[in-house]
């Protein structure tokens, strides 16, 4: 399945975080998630900066690349993220993921990974509000409600951030704008149903499908709880 083509035929996609894999394993453990159905792949890269918590870095992300028959999303959860974008573009990542915390003009970025040729996308902690009605809305190509602080697998969900996956479902609607809209943090094959009434095209998981012993099984528990959508 290419890139965006769920947007075409506007049905849920899953994107497991292989930060909650098991790392020894990596192209086993990306590999075994592609067979049992998933649609695209989530990559964490923490700095220790912007969060507290450090993963991996391009070189990983290559390696992913290498290994991976599906899209990568590239969740970059790190401070100027400007000043690393090519590498992750060169490492093979087909959407860069920028904070809105992370910037103080989000718009020249989100343009910047366009012209690399990436989709660009802007991630959206649980206290930050929408972009206010302005260009950023047509520079966007995903946006990202993060459900938990960023930061680390295996949170709560934040039920508090549906309405605001509410309120950016109906601006795209009335505003004819044509980005993917995706929810990560605490996300589980229970919570799907709602989370796609709610406007997500995209449920980011981790825990929920690396954390089950049985990566099929977590998967179709997600593709059963959207009813095949
Ligand atoms: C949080 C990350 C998420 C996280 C998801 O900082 O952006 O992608 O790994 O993990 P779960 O699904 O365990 O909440
Ligand atoms: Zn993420």
């Amino acid at each position: 399945m290419s890139w965006w083509s769920f947007l075409e035929r506007g049905s849920a996609n899953l994107a497991p975080s292989i930060l909650g894999g098991d790392l020894s394993r990596l192209a086993e453990e990306l590999r075994d998630v592609e067979a049992a159905g998933a649609d695209l792949h989530h990559l964490d890269v923490m700095d220790g900066h912007f969060v507290p918590n450090l993963s991996f870095g391009p070189e990983v992300c290559a390696a992913i690349a290498k290994a991976a028959t599906l899209p990568l999303d590239c969740h970059l959860m790190i401070e100027n993220p400007d000043a690393v974008l090519e590498e992750y573009r060169e490492a093979g990542c087909h959407g860069l993921t920028v904070h809105r915390e992370a910037l103080a003009d989000p718009l020249p970025v989100l343009k910047r990974i366009r012209s690399l040729g990436a989709r660009a996308g802007l991630a959206l902690n649980p206290a930050t509000p929408l972009p206010p009605p302005g260009p950023i809305w047509e520079q966007l190509d995903l946006l990202l409600i993060m459900s938990v602080q960023p930061g680390y697998c295996g949170q709560d969900f934040q039920p508090a951030v549906l309405p605001k996956l509410a309120a950016a479902k109906s601006l795209r609607e009335e505003g004819g704008l044509d980005f993917a809209l995706s929810v990560d943090g605490g996300v589980t094959g229970a919570r799907a149903p709602e989370l796609r009434r709610a406007g997500a095209d995209i449920l980011v998981a981790a825990s929920a499908i690396f954390g089950a012993g049985d990566r099929k099984a977590a998967v179709s528990s997600f593709r059963q709880a959207l009813g095949g959508d």
